[in-house]
């Protein structure tokens, strides 16, 4: 079977299109045939190494996985003796940061991963982009512990965290306010936004609402630039480690007293939040915002142009169709 394939660290360059052996599932695994993945800011980081810490969870010296694509659409096309979840023919989605695998023709899960059936009127590409950027932003407000009625501001709502965090905030009945650029102005009101900050020509520090929850999905601003926007009580998150990893300290410090706190949750994933993001596909409330479509050949163009930093929501790999 054909596979996007690293096996060093390094830039979008070191992935590489080859045929590799098609895997076989064991007892309590299915076959997925892969028709689509993203390329998205994990299978970057993961691949680059670029963070030092993701090797002790990839392999120190060389990747563990070869095959990234950390979330996936797809067919089940074979189930192994004692799988119960799954049966051939079902159409799934599902994310995998731990050994990924999307970016190839077949990869292999076990039914108990985090993998659920894609929503019935959903197409491949879509359900392919229900997971990475949504399962972020799910982890970031559950941690903040927003409820319905809270003003929270979402910096940077045009990427696939921030897209995705406007959008279930709102299923939540949150007043949200956002932070894009012009050129996204339509998408980000479509959304049902109270308030709109284009960051290129305004200052959202200015703004006179006070918040319960900035959530900084692109992790362009800082916790001293954000504090007087918040609520007595309120919770700051970033998605970035900050200049010289400032939010891992205030994240360890400022809980320790009453007030305007950072949090920085590390991130987890099972059944239940895939299941969440389908319900929230389902009812309408949740759709994956695409900006463009590279074929598996091209995979290491999608990856500079996810590098670039513009990218809209997802961008998706064809891998079958
Ligand atoms: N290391 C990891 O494993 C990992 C995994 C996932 C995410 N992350 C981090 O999480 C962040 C978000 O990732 P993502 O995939 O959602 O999106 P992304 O690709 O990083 O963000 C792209 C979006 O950010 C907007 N943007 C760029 N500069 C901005 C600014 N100064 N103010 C407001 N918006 C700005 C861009 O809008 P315009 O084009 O309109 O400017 C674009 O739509 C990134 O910082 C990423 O590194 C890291």
């Amino acid at each position: 079977m054909k596979a996007a394939v690293y096996k060093k660290y390094g830039p979008p360059e070191v992935v590489q299109v080859m045929d590799i052996q098609k895997p076989t599932p064991s007892e309590n695994e299915i076959l997925i045939k892969v028709y689509a993945s993203t390329v998205n800011r994990t299978d970057a980081g993961f691949r680059s190494a670029q963070y030092f810490v993701s090797r002790f969870f990839s392999g120190l010296f060389r990747p563990k996985y070869q095959v990234l694509g950390c979330e996936f659409s797809g067919v089940v096309e074979a189930i192994g003796g004692n799988v119960t979840l799954f049966k051939a023919g079902d159409r799934v989605f599902g994310f995998n940061d731990n050994s990924f695998g999307g970016h190839a023709e077949f990869m292999c899960k076990s039914q108990d991963d985090a993998l659920a059936i894609i929503p019935a009127e959903m197409d491949f590409h879509q359900a392919a982009a229900l997971s990475e950027g949504a399962h972020y932003a799910l982890n970031n407000i559950r941690a903040a512990k927003v409820t319905a009625g809270q003003n929270v501001l979402v910096y940077g709502a045009t990427g696939a965290i921030g897209s995705a965090a406007v959008q279930l905030l709102i299923d939540m009945n949150v007043h949200v306010t956002a932070v894009a650029n012009a050129k996204n102005m339509g998408l980000i009101k479509s959304f049902g936004v109270d308030e709109v900050f284009d960051y290129e020509i305004e200052d959202f520090t200015q703004t006179k609402t006070r918040f319960d929850f900035i959530f900084d999905a692109v992790g362009k601003s800082s916790f001293k630039q954000c504090k007087p926007l918040l609520k007595p009580e309120g919770i700051y998150i970033s998605t970035e480690l900050g200049k010289r990893g400032a939010n891992i300290f205030l994240a360890l410090y400022t809980p320790l007293f009453k007030g305007k706190r950072v949090l920085f949750p590390i991130p987890t994933t099972d059944k239940e939040q895939m299941e969440y993001l389908k319900s929230c596909a389902e009812r309408g409330s949740f759709s994956p915002v695409i900006d463009r479509s590279y074929p598996l050949d091209h995979i290491v163009e999608a990856y500079r142009y996810v590098e670039s930093g513009q990218k809209t929501g997802n961008v998706i790999l064809e891998i079958a169709s």
